[in-house]
């Protein structure tokens, strides 16, 4: 299979979520193509707890060393890991809650990226481990924020991808969903027409 695509959705409202719809448009167009094969996770719906000391400490422990619990806290992570690294493509469908991205999202990337593992510090810097991807970002926000300072959500998301080795990111935005229907419906056209030219480009 050429193209081995990860679709992850993250709106709390699952599938009525603006951003699942274009979730739901890119998964369509990509099942047009032969050489395209997607799997999709709703982060919302799985709800990942938080990173917290347990988990972050299991990391540490040398594998013939860990306890039970510390074996199936790492495997949390490293589930997550080996599924990325398995896909050649990463679509991260994203509504843009409170400025930032959902808390879902957060903590799926809280177990990805992991010292070592996905990304480690050279003397030159941090180097990522997850080679050879793209990624792709659906955004669907309420108000009008793309290349304003305002928008705090695309360059983290950026830098967090970066950090583990993912630089070559495209992003398809959603604008002023909230600003009227007419105003939406423009933007939610346009969406789906970057999203048609994105899966004939892969
Ligand atoms: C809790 C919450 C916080 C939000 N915060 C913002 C925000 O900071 N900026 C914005 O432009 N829109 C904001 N919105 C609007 C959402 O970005 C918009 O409804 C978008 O469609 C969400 O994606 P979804 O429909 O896939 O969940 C917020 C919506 C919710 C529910």
């Amino acid at each position: 299979m050429a193209n081995r695509i990860l679709l992850l959705t993250s709106s709390i409202l699952g599938e009525h979520g603006q951003s699942s719809a274009l979730a739901s448009h890119f998964r369509h167009r990509a099942a047009e193509r032969d050489d395209l094969a997607v799997t999709q996770r709703d982060l919302a719906a799985e709800s990942l707890p938080h990173l917290g000391l347990e988990e972050l400490s299991s990391w540490q422990v040398a594998a013939a060393e860990r306890s039970a619990e510390q074996q199936v806290l790492v495997q949390r992570s490293d589930a997550l890991i080996d599924e990325l690294q398995a896909h050649d493509v990463l679509v991260l469908a994203v509504p843009m809650y409170n400025f930032g991205i959902p808390s879902q999202l957060k903590a799926w990337f809280d177990r990805v990226m992991r010292a070592g593992v996905t990304f480690r510090y050279t003397e030159q810097g941090p180097e990522g481990l997850v080679q050879g991807k793209r990624a792709v970002i659906l955004a669907a926000r309420g108000g009008q924020y793309a290349g304003t300072a305002l928008d705090t959500q695309t360059p983290h998301l950026k830098a967090m991808l970066g950090m583990i080795g993912i630089s070559d990111v495209s992003v398809v935005y959603a604008e002023g969903l909230a600003m009227g229907e007419g105003r939406r419906d423009a933007a939610l056209k346009e969406a789906r027409q970057a999203i048609d030219g994105l899966v004939a480009g892969l």
